[in-house]
């Protein structure tokens, strides 16, 4: 199948928002529900029987759900979640594996003008219950293996009221607020009252990690729905006929922009793999489904580079035509080596749980420069800023900070509770990502690197600032520092730098111990990969701990003028 030839000349001229507002259907001012536009609107497109979700976990068990299935589904969730009393405006956290409860049950939510506040499966009860607290969350709808998790934090929960588990077995007796609700029960709700949510109302609630503090809760809104809609079309080239697979785990946004509302808003087949990563299984999957697009991420991409070419011939990849990647520095080895296996280049998306859809991108068709991210999608205005003056940078090759003009459909529209974090984000009426980059003369944009310490592991955001708190809670741990320390997979991980409270003894079994503590705590990605012990941490003046110098030490770099770090702090 060709690829949408259109030029990116042509897309950007005369480029308006209207035009994913008129594919849709969808006047200023109507009534806008993503719940409905994913499932109803589909089968009302004469689209009904046609496949939503083919899925399969690691036990080989495989679901398939059609259009009319996903519609019927979300509608008894919503049903169901509105006969305990959730309304729209409540906070209803998804904190499920990526089995078809979190795809349809997200819809569910939606439907009935509720926040869906999905929360990734690993975190431990600490993670969950900051971003459950924050969020004032009243409903969690969970499985069995995640309960106690959710019990352990419940009393000091008081805005919780019920926790919904959908694979309850009739074993093991349900407990305070507890309730079973299985989708697999009954045929499903024929027809549902959806709520009435407009372009404002609030939609999707996902947490991301700060530098300085907790968790932020981003809040999006249904009228994200005109950006993801049109960004998927146009850069991951989605068409009625495709088989699309996007790796990403609905607990982050890349999961449920493009991983339920695009595909589905698209009317396309989307297949999930609710299994953990290899190689072998991943190429197994996509000859199996005959995957047509794909959507991964870096760090996935150089494992499976690094588990070799012979692994890839064993399989038939004929069916892919075009792929995408998002999360980190996609480097230009990985572009390469994808042309050479799949005959096809990966395709650079940025973008960040902020904005809510693409920013930055190579559109089909378009020169794909390898180690570049690509140019602004239409209609996105971006640039970079000096990085002391805030003014526009013209000279091609230099670094600033990349800065953005507010006003695309799926931007943010606060900080759950945090004014004052949302305002930091702009400046001289420019959005500012965080992120520095170059742009050349062509207008690609070359990353070049985050401008706070936040640890990007794996296309995963961790906060030092929650890993530190997290890790004074250890018995033994009198302070720590934490930042990123290189990695040939990840690209970054987690280390820790830790100094020890009179009395404990730094060994190899105390390292593992604390490691543990953290993964259990926050979750595997916040674990720290290493610990250094340290008798004493370089502090400023005022006593901040210097996490630059530590980090730029393990990156083996200059450390210069530490008056200026210092500064920084
Ligand atoms: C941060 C956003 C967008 C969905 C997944 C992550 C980094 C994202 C790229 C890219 C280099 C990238 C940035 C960004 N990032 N895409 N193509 N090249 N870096 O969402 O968790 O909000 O993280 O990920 O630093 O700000 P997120």
């Amino acid at each position: 199948m060709e690829h949408n030839s259109t030029s990116y000349q042509d897309r950007i001229k005369d480029f308006d928002w209207s035009i994913s507002e008129k594919e849709l259907g969808y006047k200023r001012g109507d009534v806008l529900n993503i719940g409905w536009y994913c499932s109803d609107r589909i089968c009302q497109m004469g689209k009904a029987d046609k496949l939503a979700l083919v899925w399969e976990n690691s036990a080989g068990e495989e679901r398939k759900f059609t259009y009319n299935d996903v519609r019927r589904t979300s509608n008894s969730i919503g049903a169901y979640l509105r006969s305990l009393g959730i309304k729209d405006g409540d906070r209803v956290c998804l904190f499920m594996d990526k089995i078809p409860e979190l795809y349809i049950g997200f819809l569910g939510v939606l439907k009935i003008g509720a926040i869906a506040q999905p929360l990734f499966s690993a975190f431990g009860d600490e993670s969950l219950f900051v971003r459950l607290k924050d969020a004032g969350t009243r409903a969690i709808i969970t499985q069995r293996k995640h309960v106690s998790k959710v019990r352990k934090i419940l009393a000091q929960l008081p805005s919780l009221e019920r926790i919904i588990v959908v694979d309850h077995d009739g074993k093991k007796p349900l407990q305070e607020k507890e309730v079973a609700f299985s989708i697999y029960d009954g045929k499903g709700v024929e027809s549902l009252d959806i709520f009435p949510t407009t372009a404002e109302s609030p939609s999707v609630l996902h947490y991301t990690s700060g530098t300085t503090g907790q968790p932020k809760g981003v809040k999006h809104v249904h009228y994200s729905l005109i950006s993801q809609y049109l960004t998927a079309k146009w850069v991951l080239d989605l068409k009625d006929s495709d088989i699309y697979w996007c790796t990403a785990d609905p607990g982050w946004v890349t999961g449920t922009s493009y991983g339920i509302i695009a595909p589905f808003a698209l009317g396309v087949t989307q297949c999930v793999q609710d299994v953990g990563f290899s190689a072998e299984g991943w190429y197994k999957f996509i000859e199996k489904c005959k995957v047509t697009v794909w959507y991964s991420a870096p760090t996935a991409i150089r494992s499976l580079m690094k588990a070799g070419d012979e692994a890839v011939k064993k399989y038939n990849m004929s069916s892919l035509r075009h792929l995408c990647s998002v999360g980190e520095p996609l480097n230009s080895e990985a572009v390469i080596w994808s042309e050479r296996v799949f005959g096809l280049p990966f395709h650079d998306t940025y973008w960040q749980t902020e904005t809510g859809s693409i920013m930055i991108t190579n559109l089909p068709g378009m020169k794909v420069k390898p180690g570049s991210m690509g140019r602004a999608f239409p209609g996105i205005t971006a640039t970079v800023l000096d990085i002391h003056t805030s003014e526009p940078i013209t000279s091609p090759g230099k670094v600033g900070l990349i800065a953005i003009k507010p006003g695309w459909p799926s931007m943010m529209r606060a900080y759950w509770n945090n004014e004052h974090a949302y305002k930091g984000k702009f400046k001289n009426n420019w959005y500012l990502p965080g992120d520095r980059s170059s742009i050349d003369s062509d207008g690609y944009f070359w990353f070049a690197g985050r401008d706070d310490d936040i640890i990007n592991t794996g296309g995963h955001l961790v906060s030092p600032f929650e890993v530190e708190s997290a890790l004074l809670e250890h018995e033994s741990v009198a302070e720590s520092a934490v930042v990123a320390k290189p990695d040939q997979i990840n690209m970054e991980v987690v280390k820790a730098f830790v100094s020890l409270k009179p009395g404990f003894n730094p060994s190899g079994d105390l390292e593992l111990e604390i490691m543990n503590f953290i993964r259990k705590k926050l979750s595997p990605l916040a674990m720290p990969q290493e610990i250094e012990y340290v008798k004493s941490l370089p502090k400023t003046r005022s006593g901040k701990i210097m996490r630059r110098l530590l980090r730029a030490k393990e990156w083996g770099q200059e450390i210069g003028d530490t008056s200026t770090l210092e500064d920084d702090e």
